[in-house]
């Protein structure tokens, strides 16, 4: 009775059309449905971000998906813990369970597996062994515009990130796979699932940190940043390779300062593993190559006083 995935996530931003542009430049397929600014991966028939107009950027709800038989299950411990359900926003589909938690965030749950994504290699490598892999130059001097394959993870903010935890785990059997002190954790799936799908982040509402979509390689990730810089957007953080999941990262900034990451190459936590949770505050840096994250990558730009 566990989140096996992440669905989607809603937002509202004060413009849908400044909206529209940065995530036409990031690569994803956008089109408006019922009012929605929706945004998908191309050649992907899942939901990754559905945007609402409204004063100002502020997470509205993330959903996640699950199996028949465990929807059931988490009911029933929803309603053992007094959470209450609640309707689904308007300009929405009610598919499944909806419920505030104590942060009030907004929450879905419902049965629905991941759709199948775009696998294609489109980089080749040359390699010690195979020095021959690529007939003649890389792929990426083409420029070919970098697009996402998936949506893996969002990281939120919490007011309280252990306590969030702890409800995940008892909710929903997440499990947690690495933190950093008090601040900072993440959560996998024990059903199988990347290193993370969700973490909290501490703050003094929830929020949006970041969302990242998977694109591939390594390389993609390098060039997919460089698509966002040229275009004018704002860098974040990167590109690097992170101790905690050890994935290759690059982070922009979009118009309303949440970061949305191009990675590849996490560690996936399998049914069968023996995943040993560490906490990595000692590290002081959160990534193995790759520059220290700026002063501002923290901040939680949806509190009153940063809006
Ligand atoms: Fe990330």
């Amino acid at each position: 009775m566990t989140i096996r995935n992440i669905q989607h996530f809603s937002m509202s931003v004060p413009d849908l059309e400044v909206a529209r542009a940065f995530y036409d430049d990031f690569g994803l397929e956008t089109f408006y449905r019922d009012g929605t600014l929706v945004c998908r991966c191309f050649g992907r028939d899942q939901d990754q971000i559905i945007l609402t107009q409204g004063p100002r950027k502020r997470l509205t709800y993330v959903s996640f998906g699950t199996d028949a038989d465990s929807l059931a299950q988490i009911k029933s411990r929803l309603d053992k813990a007094g959470v209450a359900l609640v309707d689904a926003p308007e300009n929405v589909r009610a598919d499944g369970l909806w419920f505030r938690d104590f942060d009030g965030m907004l929450t879905n749950i419902k049965a629905a597996d991941e759709a199948p994504w775009d696998t294609a290699p489109r980089v080749t490598f040359n390699t010690l062994d195979n020095r021959q892999a690529r007939r003649g130059r890389t792929e990426l001097l083409d420029e070919k515009p970098i697009k996402p394959r998936r949506m893996g993870h969002v990281v939120l903010f919490s007011t309280d990130p252990n306590r969030k935890v702890a409800f995940y785990n008892e909710i929903f059997d997440m499990r947690l796979s690495d933190r950093v002190a008090a601040f900072l954790s993440f959560l996998h799936s024990p059903a199988g699932s990347d290193h993370h799908i969700v973490a909290f982040g501490k703050s003094t509402t929830y929020g949006l940190h970041h969302v990242g979509f998977d694109v591939g390689t390594s390389d993609e990730v390098g060039a997919g940043a460089r698509q966002m810089v040229n275009k004018g957007y704002i860098p974040g953080w990167g590109p690097g390779r992170h101790f905690v999941g050890s994935n290759t990262f690059a982070y922009i900034r979009d118009p309303w300062n949440s970061m949305h990451e191009y990675f590849a190459d996490m560690d996936y936590i399998s049914p069968e593993a023996n995943w040993d949770a560490q906490d990595w505050v000692h590290l002081g840096t959160r990534s193995i190559w790759g520059e220290s994250e700026p002063l501002d990558f923290a901040k939680n730009f949806e509190t009153p006083e940063l809006r």
